[in-house]
């Protein structure tokens, strides 16, 4: 099967009430274990690849080990979606090479750090709206900032620095489009999220029901959405890791946004966490061992399953053949058509 629009897939999930994760890949075993995962819960799937990615895999790596994944499991809707575009160059290299779905996120200046202006924001934004639904991709903007992240994307800070704001998260739909809209309601990147367990008010949910209720139409976009289990980092440090204590998101309040308008749940760290931890275990049990094979494998299976569980907890398991994908040219259609009529 071709790759498929985001959009249509979260319409699909927005019809059925259930999320779908979206999870970033590096290299052949994350694409792999994301694949096996969904083959086995008969998932439609959204695999997404960061900046770093893109750079790391040197990009048509990456692009054509999706191809192959298109091959190798044609029952299987995929959206193939840029994380984090910094900039419309960025969302326009990707949509050029075959990704259906970008995210531009404007939340952040081009550097990935500091806080943009929200005018910055929306003229980012409907640069690349235009862009991008001229050819049926789907687009995901960010109003707010997450926090975390240091070293990479993100704006730093524990993520309750810069919440969306309900009325501007309108405002800004309005203005540019998009297809789904990425809040910020005290989420961070990577496994640092919670010093102690969070509690029912340690996330802004009530910020989340008040921006689904003003835009019940809206797709909208939980990341930093990793659970951070304890049992894959206690792997890790009893392996010789030195992770320090931490909590992630949990996965009752990530079920609790997706009654209330989530479809699009990013996940990243679970799966570094459970591939670190499969891969450190090999190599302190075995320290003879030197085929990357003998511990590639166990990291694969520990992803798969990280994933076919979040599949499962998100609702997406056996959504798979509910619907016939669209093609591109057709979706760029039904853009032009909603343009026409607005
Ligand atoms: O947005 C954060 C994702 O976990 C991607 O991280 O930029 O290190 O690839 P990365
Ligand atoms: P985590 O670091 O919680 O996995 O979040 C990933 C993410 O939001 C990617 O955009
Ligand atoms: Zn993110």
């Amino acid at each position: 099967m071709a790759m498929v629009s985001m959009r249509q897939l979260l319409d699909e999930a927005a019809k059925g009430g259930y999320g779908v994760g979206a999870f970033n890949v590096n290299n052949m075993e994350q694409i792999q274990a994301i694949m096996e995962a969904a083959t086995e819960t008969q998932s439609p799937v959204i695999v997404q690849a960061s900046r770093g990615a893109r750079s790391y895999s040197q990009d048509r790596f990456l692009y054509h080990l999706m191809l192959a994944a298109t091959e190798i499991y044609p029952d299987i809707p995929i959206a193939l979606h840029q994380d984090h575009g910094n900039s419309p160059a960025t969302c326009k290299s990707a949509i050029e090479m075959g990704f259906t779905s970008v995210m531009m996120d404007g939340s952040l200046m081009e550097d990935g750090k500091t806080p943009s202006s929200f005018e910055h924001n929306v003229k980012v934004t409907r640069e690349v709206v235009e862009m991008a639904h001229a050819r049926g991709v789907t687009v995901e903007g960010e109003i707010g900032c997450l926090g975390g992240i240091e070293d990479g994307h993100g704006a730093g800070g524990d993520g309750l620095e810069h919440l969306t704001d309900p009325e501007q998260a309108v405002e800004f739909v309005k203005q540019t489009g998009v297809d789904a809209l990425a809040i910020a309601i005290g989420t961070s990147h990577g496994a640092y999220k919670f010093s102690s367990k969070p509690t029912g008010e340690t996330l802004k949910m009530e910020r989340l029901l008040e921006i689904h209720r003003r835009l019940p139409n809206v797709h909208l976009v939980m990341h930093g959405s990793s659970s951070v289990p304890q049992d894959l980092q206690d792997v890790i440090n009893h392996y010789g890791g030195k992770l320090k204590p931490t909590w992630g998101v949990p996965v009752e309040e990530i079920q609790l946004g997706i009654k209330n308008g989530v479809r699009k749940i990013n996940v990243d760290t679970d799966n570094r966490l459970a591939m670190t931890g499969a891969i450190r275990k090999v190599l302190v049990e075995k320290p003879e061992e030197f085929d990357l094979r003998a511990y590639m494998k166990p990291a694969r299976e520990a992803m798969k399953k990280v994933v076919a569980l979040r599949m499962q907890q998100f609702g997406q398991a056996g959504h798979a053949k509910d619907y016939k994908p669209i093609p591109l040219s057709e979706i760029a259609a039904m853009y032009k058509k909603e343009a026409v009529t607005a």
